[in-house]
């Protein structure tokens, strides 16, 4: 029997060979290929501040413990012999038929890593063809990532405010620019314990940094003029630390350096940021209305009981992401790998699931794939590829992730994604 390799080759080879021709001249890739040299690099890359925020976790750290805990407790028994030589890694998903089981998670304030983050961030994932989920608290305005993506499906996450206008406001934009789903993220009413950044005293937004699709907001925008008219003169503390971050803010802010350092807007714009970002008195009453605000699919992110993802899927939405948001928010929460195991038995194949906090690799997406996820959001594996690398580091990253699924795809007997199921696990016993 005789095979065409051009045929065979598929990403992950394709990937391989890339890398190991650019050897031959001496040349090595822009982001380590392992997720520990990764991480090492971008810890590197990085300010203080900064791996505060995008490494650091809830509480003791237990929750991202447990994320990558639960991967190490399935064990993958590859299949031999099985004769195929070609892969289809593709998926229709909501409406998109996309290459890869592979989307960016939203992250918020991202310029800590490097400048203009998002607008890099959309384009690593359009170079690779996956859907970027645009953060409520990304750097750049979502309509100049989305003029980055071309035909490239592009999602937008909303924080729900304590301002509905405001929430109409978002949905509106996520319209315009063509949004393939509108992800509402339940788990961020408040901001969880957070020691490496309160032992810093840093928190990025009151530097006014991941604030961008606020002050591109209209709403948010008249909300802001309307706090400044009313606000009674109040004298602050003049340090050094507050005229840092005064220029911070200004700087941060839209328009000119000079005139946002007259007007009272920066400061205000973060000021009413920090009153109505997020309601912590969100409930299904609110999510209710979403059907008549907008067409878009909508996804709930943040999921991680059985109750709570059928009760979403009771109430019409499109999908859900199964999501302890990177161990952020609760410390010591259930690992998101074996909450999606609960959650699948609980809504049955049908309903769409994807999951999030902990995928670091390709054999991390086989795993999830194999316990029900439709797809999996990459996270802080791309944007340590943005810190050490930029665009071309999250677009590596994101190459890399798919050619590690491809191969171990190849190597385990799947020829799409439907084969890859529960039966290829076993509960690891090294775990
Ligand atoms: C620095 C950082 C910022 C984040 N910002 C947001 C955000 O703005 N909106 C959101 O829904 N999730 C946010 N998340 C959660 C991610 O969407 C995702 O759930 C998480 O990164 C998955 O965990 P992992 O990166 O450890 O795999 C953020 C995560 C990180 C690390």
């Amino acid at each position: 029997m005789s095979t065409d390799p051009t045929t065979t080759r598929g990403p992950g080879r394709a990937r391989q060979e890339s890398i190991y021709r650019d050897g031959v001249f001496g040349r090595v890739p822009a982001v380590p290929t392992d997720f520990a040299t990764l991480e090492a690099r971008a810890h590197q890359a990085s300010t203080t501040e900064a791996w505060a925020y995008v490494a650091g976790g809830a509480g003791e750290g237990r929750t991202m413990r447990n994320n990558r805990a639960a991967f190490d407790r399935w064990a993958i028994v590859p299949r031999m012999a099985h004769g195929n030589t070609t892969r289809d890694l593709s998926l229709d998903l909501l409406g998109s038929h996309l290459p890869a089981p592979v989307l960016l998670a939203p992250v918020g304030a991202g310029a800590l890593m490097a400048d203009d983050s998002d607008l890099k961030i959309a384009r690593g994932a359009a170079a690779n063809g996956v859907p970027y989920v645009f953060s409520n608290q990304g750097c750049n305005p979502m309509e100049a990532c989305a003029a980055e993506m071309g035909d490239v499906p592009r999602w937008v996450q909303l924080y729900w405010s304590t301002d509905e206008g405001l929430v109409d406001s978002m949905i509106a934009r996520a319209e315009g620019l063509g949004a393939g789903a509108l992800v509402v993220t339940l788990d961020t009413t408040l901001l969880g314990w957070r020691p490496m950044d309160l032992n810093l005293g840093s928190l990025p937004f009151s530097r006014g940094l991941g604030i961008a699709q606020y002050t591109s907001d209209p709403r948010f925008m008249e909300v802001v003029r309307e706090r400044v008219a009313s606000a009674t003169k109040q004298s602050t503390e003049v340090t050094l630390g507050a005229i840092k971050t005064l220029l911070a803010m200004t700087r941060n802010h839209p328009g000119a350096f000079l005139d946002n350092l007259r007007s009272p807007e920066p400061r205000g714009a973060v000021e009413t940021f920090l009153d109505i970002y997020s309601n912590p008195g969100l409930s299904w009453d609110h999510l209710a209305t979403l059907r008549e605000r907008t067409k878009l699919p909508v996804v709930l992110k943040g999921i991680l009981h059985p109750d709570d993802a059928k009760r979403a899927f009771d109430s019409g939405v499109d999908a859900i992401v199964v999501s302890n948001h990177g161990g952020r928010q609760v410390d010591n929460a259930i690992a998101s790998l074996d909450a999606l195991v609960t959650i699948r038995e609980a809504v049955g194949d049908q309903p769409t699931v994807l999951l999030d906090s902990g995928i670091r690799t390709g054999a991390d997406v086989f795993t999830a794939l194999a316990l029900g996820a439709n797809a999996v959001l990459l996270g802080r594996p791309y944007m340590y590829g943005l810190a050490v690398a930029g665009e071309r580091g999250v677009a590596e990253v994101v190459a890399n992730v798919i050619a590690e699924l491809d191969l171990t795809m190849a190597l385990s007997g799947t020829a799409d994604l439907a084969s890859i199921t529960r039966d290829l696990l076993i509960p690891n016993p090294s775990a």
